[in-house]
């Protein structure tokens, strides 16, 4: 078992560095395990939003292409929820080059 550390940003802004992100995880079952307030309300499947967060823009880009089902997700999104960097968490693999990513809880 590896794992990497990434730092987390909630909701009242508060920053949490050092999280643990295992490698049998994706991110959003990562943000779960360590607690934080994500619903997770499809389990997984791109087709809730319950997991959307932003990434820094260097893990944005790390974490690689967004499929047709999480972009459909992602464009159902408000304007005002949606930013460069959103990604659903639950899409996002666990991956070496992402320790030290900043992952920033999107909004309900
Ligand atoms: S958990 Fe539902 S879209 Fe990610």
């Amino acid at each position: 078992m590896s794992s990497i550390e990434i730092t987390v940003i909630d909701r009242e802004g508060v920053e949490t560095p050092g999280v643990d992100w295992e490698d049998d995880e994706s991110l959003m079952e990562c943000l779960v395990r360590n607690s934080f307030p994500i619903l997770a309300i499809c389990g997984g499947n791109a087709s809730c939003s319950t997991c959307h967060s932003f990434l820094d823009q260097v893990s944005f880009v790390t974490a690689g292409e967004i499929d047709e089902d999480e972009a459909d997700v992602l464009d159902s999104l408000n304007d005002s929820e949606r930013e460069p960097t959103s990604r659903l968490t639950c899409q996002i693999a666990w991956d070496t080059d992402l320790a030290g990513a900043v992952v920033r809880i999107g909004p309900f």
